[in-house]
């Protein structure tokens, strides 16, 4: 399986989830790319059977907290149509609804979105290997 893992990271936090995503993953066999959300090509969405993406989170002033950035780099994405995507982000304090705000802004770009995890930027890559081998293991029934 081809895996993908997305990131925009200012001070590292989430780079080192990616990271942590992308080590998970390859410990489950995959094939893994590790790349920044403005260096994404075509090629890199259309050969990825599963997409991570994750950003920080910023708090604005009257606009809550939001996936950082997201309104400039998710129309810079590839088409993501048909694509399963899952969502990440690091926080300090609270990430509030930035993970539906940053799905919803995938799905208008056609992702389909499975599954979504909030890392705190003090342990960023705590939970890393569960998130991922829910989304790539799923329980069978
Ligand atoms: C300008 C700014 C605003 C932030 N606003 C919030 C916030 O509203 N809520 C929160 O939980 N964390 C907030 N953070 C913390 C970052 O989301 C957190 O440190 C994150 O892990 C940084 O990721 P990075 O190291 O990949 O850049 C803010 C950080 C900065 C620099």
């Amino acid at each position: 399986m081809n895996v993908l893992v997305a990131y925009e990271s200012r001070t590292g936090h989430t780079r080192q989830t990616a990271e942590a995503i992308a080590q998970a993953a390859r410990e489950l066999g995959c094939n893994v790319e590790v790349k920044s959300v403005w260096k994404l090509v075509s090629q890199d969405v259309l050969t990825a059977d599963m997409i991570f993406i994750g950003t920080w989170v910023q708090g604005l002033i009257l606009m809550g907290v939001n996936p950082s950035g997201a309104r400039r780099w998710v129309p810079t994405l590839p088409s993501l149509v048909g694509k399963s995507v899952s969502t990440f982000c690091t926080y300090a304090i609270n990430p509030r609804n930035s993970l539906t705000r940053l799905s919803s802004m995938l799905m208008d770009r056609g992702a389909t979105v499975v599954a979504e995890h909030a890392f705190h930027q003090n342990q960023p890559t705590e939970g890393a290997e569960g998130f991922v081998r829910s989304v790539l293991q799923p329980a069978r029934v």
